[in-house]
């Protein structure tokens, strides 16, 4: 819980360095407010805190556990956002009070306009954040040098690993003041909780404080062994003992267990940061993707509140049965608000 709190209020910390407008101020105040009372209306009286920018569905590896149906799917090519675009949703009532916006696909540093992306977001007074798998890092270290971009999020996968080390340390040169979060997918596989400690010796070396462990998300009925649940006692002992070893040195976000009988039906990323594709295509959450213009489209008078969103939240808090995807998300199936402010 402290530490959760410490990252938040260093979150809240950059973004009053922003200056921000009081429009947004006033958004984040109101959410605080159903957040700490625990009352969320079926009309959310404030706009999207933060969203996903889907900046394209390419991607330049097609790694098998990808949560993430639309990569590489696009049969009419139309798959990037363009630059007229992202300008407009900066601008548009529905998404210009969110504080930070995140670029995420697919890979963002496949979109030639990611980086001129991030500097309008800075200008509209937004913290930015690139999930990216880090191999054209080395390519495109000129434009991060000179980059407002807050924070990259560096999936490690373990066939790209010596690629994505050696990017990691030229950016550490190149972009001193950019914050790293080092991300590894943790299963039941023992295998990844071996290559957990890899993960912590590159943080180590890299001086990296940032280390992000994601449960695994089971993509099927058949890889639902993979999950990580809450009756896994062996799996749990090992982040134990791993959070004593680690904890002091690193700010560690470690796997979260799903509920395998969840009590309470709730999801706050439905709550908080939808996804935004091209063409203004929208989604309530990064795996359940691609946006779809079927979902509404982002710029639709109060979207947020309109026809698909709002039943999608709805759906949490009834009798109705929550999209296949969400079934075994592990935000979800926490039951609750924990995971997300673990
Ligand atoms: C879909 S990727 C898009 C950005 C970029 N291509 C990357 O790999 O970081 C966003 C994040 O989702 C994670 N992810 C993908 N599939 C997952 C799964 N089945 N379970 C948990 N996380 C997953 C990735 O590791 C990455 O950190
Ligand atoms: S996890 Fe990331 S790198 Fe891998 S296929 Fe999906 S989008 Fe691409």
């Amino acid at each position: 819980m402290l530490r959760a709190m410490h990252r938040y209020g260093v979150l809240a910390w950059r973004f009053a360095a922003l200056r921000p407008r009081p429009g947004q101020v006033l958004n984040l105040l109101t959410y605080a407010a159903c957040l700490t009372t625990g009352r969320f209306p079926r009309r959310l009286p404030y706009t999207p805190i933060t969203f996903g920018a889907h900046v394209t569905s390419r991607c330049n590896l097609k790694c098998v556990f990808c949560n993430n149906p639309g990569v590489n799917r696009d049969p009419r090519g139309q798959s990037d956002m363009t630059l007229e675009e992202f300008a407009a949703l900066l601008v548009h009532p529905n998404w210009r009070h969110a504080f930070r916006v995140s670029f995420t696909g697919g890979e963002p540093l496949l979109h030639p306009d990611v980086f001129t992306f991030a500097k309008l977001a800075r200008k509209h007074k937004k913290l930015t954040y690139m999930a990216t798998n880090g191999l054209l890092i080395g390519e495109r270290l000129d434009e991060f040098r000179t980059s407002p971009l807050d924070t990259i999020h560096l999936s490690l996968y373990a066939q790209h690993l010596d690629k994505q080390v050696d990017n990691l340390r030229q950016l550490r040169a190149a972009a001193p003041r950019l914050a790293v979060v080092l991300t590894q997918i943790v299963s039941t596989d023992r295998e990844s909780w071996k290559t957990m400690r890899d993960t912590m010796g590159i943080a180590a070396e890299l001086h990296v404080r940032n280390v992000l462990f994601m449960a695994y998300t089971p993509i099927s009925g058949h890889d639902l062994a993979l999950g990580y649940f809450d009756d896994h006692a062996e799996m749990a002992a090992y982040l134990r003992a791993f959070e004593q070893e680690f904890g002091r040195r690193f700010d560690l976000m470690l796997p979260i267990p799903m509920e395998r009988h969840p009590v309470r039906r709730f999801c706050m990323v439905a709550h908080t940061a939808p996804y935004v594709g091209p063409r203004g295509a929208i989604s309530p959450c990064c795996a359940i993707l691609p946006p779809s213009r079927s979902m509404g489209n982002a710029f639709d008078p109060d979207i947020w509140n309109q026809e698909f969103l709002y039943r999608f939240r709805r759906e949490f808090s009834s009798h109705f049965p929550v999209h296949p995807r969400c079934r075994h998300c592990p935000t979800y199936a926490q039951g609750s608000a924990k995971g997300f402010f673990a």
